[in-house]
């Protein structure tokens, strides 16, 4: 993929269904930056073995996940779609950048923190060295971009820093400092409908909405959803409770509605009934079209190994490039 375009990584970890956070946070994103850019998006299933996945479940998992990144609206063609474990590149650089990394600061991790207090019976090396691996997905097609959610900030800053010290110590810039991006300033983090935490893959399945929810299970999530229990008083700063619902709102409904529903709430007459109503009714009619188009994509394996296969072609041109510079730049080439 010689072109003169900005070079775009990123990946998804094959360890559930995928849910609004991973759509808004990175897909999205993936959608509208494929056009523009030099895409690599990969399924991170090395990054997935750190809790171990039954080996029965992790090639369904590999398959959904790329079924719906294209039910979403990816197009193989224009970018290189693949899984992480067939571009041993990676591995290769993962060692090589794992000279660099330090125990100290690894363990600084705050991803890193939270697993070994909710996992404390399994901290591995793998966890500890995740951000390494990280960088080495990204650093492997000398990205500049990464469009990620909120949660991944300080990887990336860690793959800068990463990048920077491997071109301090070997004398040339071989790898680009990569910033996490999202279209529009901020960096996006949809929350749960519990209110306590932010929509993810493994954690309270009935707070967060996948994009293979049937519409009765995504009506019932929404209905579910926690609001307070009266009007604030005038003037008082919005409950967090509501304000998630509104962030729900504006990523799925119309702007009309979103804009009724919010001078309700300044004059107090906002019934959170009729705004939950909606919410479902429009989260009903952005899911279910992704959900049916994954699950016929799902039935059509010899076509998914196809885009893996022409993938992993794509992607190990770029990462053989960058490791024999990596290589040469360190001394270990031989052969030359
Ligand atoms: P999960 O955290 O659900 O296991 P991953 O870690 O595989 O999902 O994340 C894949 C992508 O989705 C990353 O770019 C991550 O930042 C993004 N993401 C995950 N959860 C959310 C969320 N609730 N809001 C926004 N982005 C999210
Ligand atoms: N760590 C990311 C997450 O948990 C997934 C991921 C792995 C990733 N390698 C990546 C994201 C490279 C962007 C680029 O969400």
């Amino acid at each position: 993929m010689a072109t003169g375009k900005e070079i775009v990584v990123s990946g998804i970890r094959s360890t559930g269904f995928l849910h609004l956070g991973n759509y808004f946070g990175a897909i999205r994103n993936y959608i509208r930056m494929q056009e523009d850019y030099n895409c690599y998006f990969f399924v991170a299933d090395w990054h997935s073995l750190t809790t171990h996945p039954d080996p029965k479940d992790l090639r369904g998992n590999v398959f959904r996940l790329l079924a719906e990144n294209i039910a979403s609206g990816l197009d193989p063609e224009k970018v290189a779609l693949y899984a992480q474990s067939d571009v041993p590149e990676i591995a290769e650089l993962y060692l090589l950048l794992n000279m660099l990394a330090y125990k100290g600061e690894l363990e600084k991790v705050p991803t890193f923190k939270d697993k070994v207090r909710l996992q404390p019976q399994n901290v591995n090396a793998g966890l500890l060295t995740y951000p390494v691996l990280m960088s080495a997905d990204i650093l492997v097609h000398r990205a500049i971009k990464v469009p990620v959610g909120k949660d991944q900030e300080q990887h990336l800053e860690m793959a800068r820093n990463f990048a920077q010290r491997f071109n301090t110590r070997y004398g040339e810039e071989l790898f680009p400092e990569p910033i996490a991006f999202n279209f529009g300033d901020n960096l996006v983090r949809i929350p749960s409908l519990d209110g306590t935490g932010k929509m993810s893959k493994s954690e309270n399945e009935m707070a967060t909405l996948y994009l293979n929810d049937t519409d009765e299970l995504i009506r019932k999530k929404v209905m579910k959803a926690k609001t307070d229990s009266g009007p604030a008083e005038p003037g008082a700063p919005m409950p967090e409770t509501i304000s998630n619902l509104f962030l729900l709102m504006q990523s799925v409904s119309a702007p009309d509605a979103v804009d009724n529903f919010r001078l309700a709430y300044e004059n107090q007459s906002i019934r959170y009934g009729d705004m939950k109503k909606q919410l479902a009714e429009d989260m009903v009619a952005f899911i279910a079209p992704i959900r049916e188009k994954a699950q016929a994509l799902q039935q059509d394996v010899p076509y998914l190994r196809r885009i893996l296969k022409d993938g992993a072609e794509k992607a190990r041109a770029s990462a053989a490039q960058t490791l024999q510079a990596a290589r040469a730049l360190i001394g270990i080439n031989y052969y030359q």
